[in-house]
């Protein structure tokens, strides 16, 4: 969700007004994905670079959080959205943590959409976590045994990663897990997705080939093909 500070900027806004218009567009997203059938959503809410920003911009980024969390988890719930949370919470504050927990424990009747927050995540973190867990348990350093206890593990990999705001970078985030993910890049500023964004990059992800390393059906040379 990357352009946040950009769009407030060229409208002569305090950056952290970006911010807001971006929360905005998450619950735009969220709707749209529960309409568009997604399963399971993933968002980079506070990478675990993130701190390095001035104090009070890092600052009103946790008010907004806890602000949501407030406000949102029942809508949420309603929905038909199960709220997940990825990262290290260990630094996050108390009543933040609480709020992230009570909004993962909150039940959804009709469960739709995965939504999984990442705060205070960071790709490399993750794949440091599960070799710890692994070592911990004692078991073999398999590729096998590390995906068991990467972040997300009981979930499919991403289908398609969107990342707006013109770079083209992955920024540490799911690293492991986006090793087939279909990228997509927009310049659009976060605040500016909209259901459109959304479709634009469903269509774009529709007219891919997924090969996984193999070749695309039917080119294999035997010359049999079987319908
Ligand atoms: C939002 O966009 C990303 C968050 C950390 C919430 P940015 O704040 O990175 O916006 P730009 O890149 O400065 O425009
Ligand atoms: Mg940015």
């Amino acid at each position: 969700m990357d352009g946040n500070g950009r769009w407030a900027t060229r409208r002569l806004l305090p950056r952290t007004a970006g911010h807001k218009f971006g929360a905005d567009a998450l619950k735009r997203l969220v709707r749209g994905c529960v309409q568009h059938g997604v399963q399971y959503l993933t968002v980079f809410a506070f990478s675990s670079e993130n701190w390095q920003r001035p104090a009070d911009e890092v600052g009103a980024l946790m008010e907004l959080f806890l602000q949501a969390l407030q406000r949102e988890t029942v809508e949420l719930a309603a929905q038909g959205v199960v709220l997940h949370f990825i990262g290290d919470r260990s630094p996050l504050h108390e009543q933040m943590r609480e709020l992230m927990t009570r909004a993962e424990q909150a039940p959804v009747d009709n469960p739709r959409l995965r939504l999984n927050v990442a705060l205070n995540y960071g790709g490399r973190w993750d794949v440091a976590q599960a070799a710890r867990a692994v070592q911990l348990a004692g078991l073999e350093m398999s590729e096998q045994n590390l995906a068991r206890h990467m972040c997300l593990a009981d979930i499919p990999e991403p289908d398609l990663l969107i990342r707006t705001g013109g770079d083209h970078r992955i920024s540490n985030f799911l690293l492991w897990q986006l090793a087939y993910t279909e990228l997509y890049f927009t310049s659009t500023l976060w605040p500016d997705f909209d259901e459109k964004s959304l479709a634009d990059a469903l269509a774009d992800f529709a007219h891919r080939e997924r090969r996984f390393g193999g070749v695309p059906p039917g080119s294999d040379d035997s010359g049999l093909r079987v319908a």
